[in-house]
């Protein structure tokens, strides 16, 4: 019989993490799985097949995983965008809204040449504030952001309009209704 499961599949839901009533998607019983892993890597890449892409650049944590991977597989460079004071070189800023209160995010000022085509990853997409914070940075740098890609998408809370609305092309390997 074939394996016909999906990566929302591999994707273990657990129940009040961090806070009570909250329920947690948890992508690494997906990246655990050699198949689970593989499929989602190529179809996180799906939509750039026959784009020039110059990069990968991920969100901090779980947007390093697969970033990694899709970079590898595409022969590009990698770079990271972090939480505030993790990156040793110079950097620039963005500030976003979290639920309680802001964060911020960080790139190397030198990550990026200007025109250069990036690929953006994240695991999920909430109500876009991280990925937007990641895409301003990109941007002030002069790049060209070709796309953003995540595993989860949780339609309720906005964040692909929000993305749209910027003009980014946005790609969503599933979705879960229900917070
Ligand atoms: C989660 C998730 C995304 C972000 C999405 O990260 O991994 O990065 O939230 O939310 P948003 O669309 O509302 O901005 P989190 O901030 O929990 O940090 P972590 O990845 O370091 O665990
Ligand atoms: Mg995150």
């Amino acid at each position: 019989m074939p394996d016909t499961r999906t990566v929302r599949d591999y994707i273990r839901t657990i129940v009040d993490f961090p806070h009570e009533g909250i329920l947690f998607r948890d992508v690494t019983t997906l990246f655990a799985d050699p198949r689970g892993f593989r499929i989602a890597v190529d179809q996180l890449l799906h939509p750039s097949a026959g784009l020039r892409i110059d990069k990968v650049a991920g969100l901090e944590a779980r947007g390093f995983i697969v970033g990694g991977a899709m970079a590898h597989q595409l022969s590009v460079g990698f770079v990271p965008i972090r939480k505030k004071g993790k990156l040793p070189g110079a950097t620039i800023s963005e500030a976003y809204q979290l639920e309680y209160g802001e964060a911020v995010m960080e790139l190397h000022d030198d990550a990026i040449e200007p025109g250069e085509r990036v690929l953006l990853v994240d695991d999920l997409l909430a109500t876009g504030g991280t990925a937007s914070a990641g895409i301003n940075l990109l941007e002030r740098l002069g790049a060209e952001v070709v796309g953003c890609a995540f595993i989860i998408d949780l339609p309720e809370l906005g964040g692909r309009k929000v993305l749209e609305a910027k003009g980014m092309e946005v790609h969503a390997l599933c979705a879960f209704e229900g917070l």
